[in-house]
């Protein structure tokens, strides 16, 4: 069914594990993460940037074409259709308008006062709706899609908490090192701010950058209060590798859904991982 993250995360911070946040590009991401979430007993997030819905032809096409998979595949598990990086209450509310369960506003680049009232704005129109919402504070590093930076900032814990008291968001995402795209070489994650920060707030936290996180540092991060973890580059990694590999051994091949089957099936291997390694199995 589909539901906002908020009952989700905080019974996720509440029993120990993180739930993944996946982000879909097209009709086969959506398949592989549903099916290997239903598997494996799951509830799981769909993760939709703004360029990844531009892609697909609209929020409108993203939310229909969720709601018919998880009809037609018999998807029982919870499963929220989540807004990525939202650059402004108008996207935000469109997504919520198309039917989204839950919207990311990232006004993290903005002075402190203009991300407290961005995020309040939304978290009036969502809440009326029943939609949950993340907020950012500090910087992650790295690309992904229309999000740039060129540097890592990490959250301030007072102001992560003024954040939460003022806007009443249902969960945060504090920047604390980590990195859009893969890392070079060793995530620096902030265990202690991280800590700290979930202490203070009493939210269920995000962690962003997911792919390239050695797993005894996923371990750490959900002992520290983290209940939502985002992928996105390891699934594009494993697909595209795999239909590199059917490609180059198949120089006649044409029908492409005899190379995009076997690089949907990576993907679904790669994500029924990382819902083990967060813990989030049998937890639907
Ligand atoms: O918002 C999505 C993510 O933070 C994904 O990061 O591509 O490094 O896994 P990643
Ligand atoms: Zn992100």
């Amino acid at each position: 069914a589909l539901v906002s993250m908020k009952d989700m995360l905080n019974k996720a911070l509440k029993e120990g594990y993180a739930v993944g946040q996946f982000n879909i590009n097209n009709l086969e991401w959506t398949q592989a993460i549903l099916a290997a979430a239903q598997e494996e007993n799951s509830p799981v997030i769909l993760g939709v940037s703004e360029g990844a819905a531009r892609h697909m032809g609209g929020f409108k096409v993203v939310t229909a074409m969720t709601k018919a998979l998880i009809e037609e595949m018999n998807i029982t598990v919870p499963v929220a259709i989540h807004l990525d990086h939202g650059s402004s209450f108008d996207k935000c509310k469109a997504a919520i308008d198309a039917g989204f369960t839950s919207v990311m506003i990232d006004a993290s680049h903005h002075p402190f006062e203009e991300n407290v009232e961005e995020t309040t704005k939304v978290v009036e129109y969502a809440h009326a709706r029943g939609v949950s919402v993340e907020a950012e504070l500090g910087t992650v590093g790295g690309q992904e899609d229309d999000v740039v930076a060129d540097g890592v900032i990490y959250a301030d814990p007072q102001e992560c908490l003024e954040l939460v008291k003022r806007t009443g968001i249902d969960t945060l995402a504090p920047a604390l090192g980590s990195v859009h795209g893969p890392y070079k070489g060793e995530p620096k994650l902030g265990f202690d701010e991280m800590e700290e920060i979930c202490k203070l707030t009493n939210v269920p936290l995000v962690l962003h950058g997911g792919t390239g996180i050695p797993t005894e540092h996923i371990q750490k991060a959900i002992a520290r209060g983290t209940s939502k973890i985002n992928v996105n580059t390891e699934n594009q990694i494993s697909f595209t590798k795999k239909v590199r590999e059917v490609l180059a051994k198949d120089q006649e091949v044409y029908d492409p859904r005899k190379y995009i089957v076997p690089g949907r099936d990576a993907i679904k291997a790669t994500v029924i991982g990382k819902i083990r390694e967060f813990g989030s199995n049998n937890k639907a």
